[in-house]
Formats: C-alpha cells, sequence, structure tokens
C-alpha cells in the first residue's frame, strides 16, 4: 500500500492557471509530477525523475512539448518517450518516463496515480460551480502539514465554527442544531438547518448586502463528501420563515465552500479550496473581498490542524473516540478505507509463509 489514500483516484494537482510553459513541480500522493503545457496548451503530468540519472525533470527545460533533462541534455517528449539522446544516434528503447492521466475540469488540473486503464473521467468530482456562470468566486491553495483526512474531518463536522471561526461564520446555533447524516457507495452527506436564528456577522453581511434584510434567518449547511477527498458544502441563509427549508431559496444568499484535499505526502497535503456565490454576480470586489476573507477563516484551521498533526505524532498510541458530531467524518474515512482496501493486493492482505528451500 503507497499510503493512507487510494490511488486510483483523479486529484486536483494543480489550479489550471498554475500550469503553463514551464515545468511544475508537484508531489501527489508520494508520487513527484513535473506538469507543464503543450504549445497547443495541453496539460501534461510526467514523473519528475530522468530515466537516465534520476535528476528531477523539473529541473530541465521545456524545448518545445518536451522536455529536456537539466543534467545531460535528453530529451523526453509528452508521451514520455525519449527522443534524443546525445552523442548517440540510437535512442535505448526501454527510456522513458511514466506519464499519468490527465484531466481539466472546473478550474483544476486533474491527475491519475494510479492503473490508468481505470481513469475513467466520469469519475472527476462535481466542482462545477467553480466555471460555472450562474455563480462567481474565486480561491486559493493551503498547502497543510497534516495527513489530509484530518482536513476531511474538520469540513464534515462544521460545529467546530462556533468554536475556531467565532467571529465570522460561528455561533451556538451550528454547535447546537440538529443535523442528518446520510450516504451512498461513494459519498456522505451531512445536513443541517437552523431556523429562525441571529445570523452569524458573516452571513448578515452578505444579506444586508445582497437583499437589504437584517434580522433573523433560516440557515443551512449540507456538505457533501466524495470519497476520497474532494467536499462540496451548500451554504446559506434566508430571511427566517420565508420557506427556505421547503426549497425557495429565492428571498435569501446562497454559496458553496469547495474544497478538495489532494494528499502530497502521508502527512502533508494541498488543500485546494474556493467559495462561490450565486448573488452580486458582477461585483468583483465582492469576489476579492469574499476570498480574502475565506482565507483568513481558512488560516484558523489550518493553526489547528497543523497542531492536531503534531499532537498525534506525539501520541501514537492514542485511541480516538467518536461523539454524534463525529459522524460525518466517520462515514467519509470509512468510504476512504474501503477505496484503499480495494486497491490492497490480496496477497498483501495475507501474507504467506513459505518454508525456507
Ligand atoms: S540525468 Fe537526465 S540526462 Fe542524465
Ligand atoms: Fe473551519
Amino acid at each position: 500500500m503507497s499510503g493512507p489514500f487510494p490511488l486510483n483516484a483523479w486529484y486536483a494537482a494543480a489550479w489550471d492557471a498554475e500550469v503553463g510553459r514551464a515545468l511544475l513541480a508537484r508531489t501527489v500522493c508520494n508520487q513527484k509530477l513535473a506538469m507543464y503545457r503543450t504549445t497547443e496548451g495541453k496539460a501534461v503530468a510526467l514523473e519528475d525523475a530522468c530515466w537516465h540519472r534520476l535528476l528531477p525533470l523539473s529541473m530541465g527545460r521545456l524545448d518545445g512539448d518536451s522536455v529536456v533533462c537539466g543534467y545531460h541534455g535528453l530529451v523526453f517528449g509528452p508521451h514520455g518517450r525519449c527522443t534524443h539522446m546525445p552523442s548517440q544516434e540510437t535512442i535505448n528503447p526501454s527510456a522513458c518516463v511514466r506519464t499519468f492521466p490527465v484531466i481539466e475540469r472546473h478550474r483544476y488540473v486533474w491527475v491519475w496515480p494510479g492503473d490508468p486503464a481505470l481513469a475513467d473521467p466520469a469519475l472527476v468530482p462535481d466542482l462545477h460551480w467553480n466555471d460555472d456562470p450562474d455563480w462567481a468566486g474565486d480561491g486559493r491553495t493551503i498547502h497543510v502539514k497534516c495527513d489530509y483526512r484530518l482536513v476531511v474531518d474538520n469540513l464534515m463536522d462544521l460545529t467546530h465554527e462556533t468554536f475556531v471561526h467565532g467571529s465570522s461564520i460561528g455561533n451556538r446555533a451550528v454547535a447546537e442544531a440538529p443535523f442528518v447524516a446520510t450516504h451512498g457507495d461513494r459519498t456522505a452527506t451531512i445536513t443541517r438547518w437552523m431556523r429562525d436564528i441571529d445570523p452569524p456577522p458573516f452571513w448578515a453581511g452578505q444579506l444586508a448586502h445582497a437583499r437589504g434584510y437584517r434580522g433573523k434567518v433560516d440557515r443551512w449547511q449540507i456538505i457533501r463528501f466524495e470519497a476520497p477527498c474532494t467536499i462540496a458544502i451548500d451554504v446559506g441563509v434566508a430571511p427566517a420563515g420565508t420557506g427556505a427549508p421547503d426549497g425557495d431559496r429565492s428571498h435569501g444568499v446562497n454559496g458553496f465552500v469547495l474544497n478538495t484535499i489532494t494528499p502530497e505526502t502521508d502527512r502533508s497535503c494541498h488543500y485546494f479550496w474556493a467559495f462561490a456565490r450565486n448573488y452580486s454576480l458582477g461585483e468583483q470586489r465582492l469576489t476579492t473581498e469574499l476570498r480574502d476573507g475565506v482565507s483568513r477563516i481558512f488560516r484558523e484551521d489550518e493553526l489547528i490542524l497543523e497542531a492536531q498533526q503534531v499532537a498525534i505524532d506525539a501520541h501514537p498510541d492514542h485511541r480516538f473516540y467518536n461523539l454524534n458530531i463525529d459522524a460525518g467524518s466517520m462515514w467519509a474515512r470509512r468510504l476512504i478505507d474501503r477505496m484503499v482496501e480495494a486497491e490492497t493486493p490480496s496477497d498483501q492482505r495475507v501474507v504467506p509463509i513459505r518454508p525456507a528451500a
């Protein structure tokens, strides 16, 4: 097993704009990648190790659609095959580097670190709000020094908003409202409605700005996890009693917190997030303000997650107990474990013991 993550899955490796006509080094699921775009704009991910003496290819340079190694000048095409070796006419036919399936969707470049034959484009997680014209938003990446599953835990239980984000999106209602947990084969959903409550500062501001309303609200948080590591959170508020819990959100404001958390190593991850909204779509200033505001809120999570990882490492035998609020993360982890287990070769699950010859 390569780590606490399945390899047969699409992982966001970069924002689309990060991949261009320069070599980008990025590690996904312990796999080092050299990424770039061909002259036609197609994103490519090669193993970041030269076939000859393993120098990272990302230390080389692009020549058209090919990569020239920065040590002895071997040239590799976008399909990974060596096309030139200095000082010799014939090319060793085994000279190639691994390439990874790549798809661009919803503003990310996704790579599939596992078996290429299984890389089904239909399995890219749904984050369409990122480039849907009915929604406006933007996001950032946080490099977090923790197991990616700690970020999943964090997002699957938003009661932490009350205690970690009390000055913006948290208040008592979040920690006290009941919730419903459901799940499918690859998804788990937590739904929480808070009716007739005072909105927390962030949402009070949004509703006043977009709809001119001040007062009690019905607030919702619907957290949808898609294994192994994508979480889209449907959030918003509407004036209390205007029908939002029954499906009429037209008087309210709706946002989606879009998260996909790509393991970098067993103990670090690339946390890509964005916040998209369906109101005040033409206000670019609001887009930037919201991105910066959410950035500040997520910085509070980053401090917690890294401190938690340090504490976990210091207490390797600690046994965790689950509370009601952990229902969402328990389901998420169960679905992740299932994917990892499905990839573990059966001969590694039970090690056969053979007598010495
Ligand atoms: S290490 Fe790349 S050409 Fe020698
Ligand atoms: Fe948080």
